[in-house]
């Protein structure tokens, strides 16, 4: 497919995981693309690596100019960088609270800000945020990571209504556990990375993680100019673990 053939997409969180398969494949399908990360040392070319903290408004501001004014523009931007907190609401306190909403939320707000003089000036402006099945389903020891996921998908759908006469689509992507580095910190870090790696898996109806392709190609498909009908949407890459109520297997 080649869809994005002369499109300029900036992918935030974009040297690993989930981020990075995102762009791969928009560079595959046709787009020049820009990663945006704290450290994109291990992004190549064609891609163009971009250092920014999404927690600082300057730094944003920087790289997004510089990836508009290297591409020429912009048409997609990606907001995907995030981080993880574990715990139940007694569990983090204020700073901890403030940081994460500063990256997963504010972090999505800096680089759009930035991002919408330039996304007016495409014929197929689209902003895809990653969100989480942890906005729609009560996760255990999830609090501050949940609500933040919450404001990205309540944040989206307000985006996407203020944008739709201005021809910005905005959607996102809602993943289930996939295996990127990230999960594979948290599964390194328990006492038994097996089980929880066996427990993670059966929490999805399909058997198993998701994986970074998948998602990927969920934000291509929301990204394309091909989906341009389709804004203030949330689509769900998780295996099921939302929208289904299996029986027992005995049951079946
Ligand atoms: N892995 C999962 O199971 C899962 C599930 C649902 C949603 N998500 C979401 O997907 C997104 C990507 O997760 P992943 O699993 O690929 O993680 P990852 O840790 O593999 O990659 C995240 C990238 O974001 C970058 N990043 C972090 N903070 C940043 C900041 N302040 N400024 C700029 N870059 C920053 C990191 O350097 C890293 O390259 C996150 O928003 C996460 O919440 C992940």
């Amino acid at each position: 497919m080649n869809d994005f053939e002369g499109l300029r997409a900036l992918v935030t969180g974009g040297a690993s995981g989930i981020g990075r398969a995102t762009a791969g494949l928009l560079a595959e399908r046709g787009a020049q693309v820009a990663v945006l990360d704290l450290d994109p040392s291990s992004v190549d070319k064609p891609l163009l690596a971009l250092v920014a903290d999404v927690s600082d408004d300057a730094s944003v501001r920087t790289a997004v100019a510089q990836a508009a004014e290297t591409l020429g523009g912009l048409d997609i931007l990606v907001n995907n960088a995030g981080i993880g907190a574990q715990g139940t609401v007694e569990d983090n306190d204020d700073a901890e609270w403030r940081c994460v909403f500063d990256v997963n939320v504010l972090g999505m707000v800096r680089t759009a800000r930035a991002a919408l003089p330039h996304l007016r000036r495409s014929r197929h402006a689209a902003i895809v945020n990653t969100c989480s099945i942890a906005a729609t389903a009560g996760l255990p020891q999830r609090a501050l990571y949940s609500a933040t996921k919450g404001a990205v998908y309540s944040l989206t759908l307000a985006m996407a209504a203020d944008h739709v006469h201005e021809g910005i689509r905005v959607n996102c992507v809602n993943p289930g556990t996939a295996d990127t580095p990230w999960v594979g910190r948290l599964l390194d870090a328990a006492p038994d990375p097996a089980a929880e790696r066996t427990a993670l898996e059966a929490r999805q109806p399909t058997g198993r993680l998701v994986s970074s392709a998948e998602v990927a190609g969920a934000i291509a498909y929301l990204a394309s100019p091909l989906s341009g009908a389709t804004t203030g949407t949330a689509l769900a890459v998780d295996g099921g673990m939302q929208g289904l109520r299996l029986r027992p297997a005995a049951d079946r």
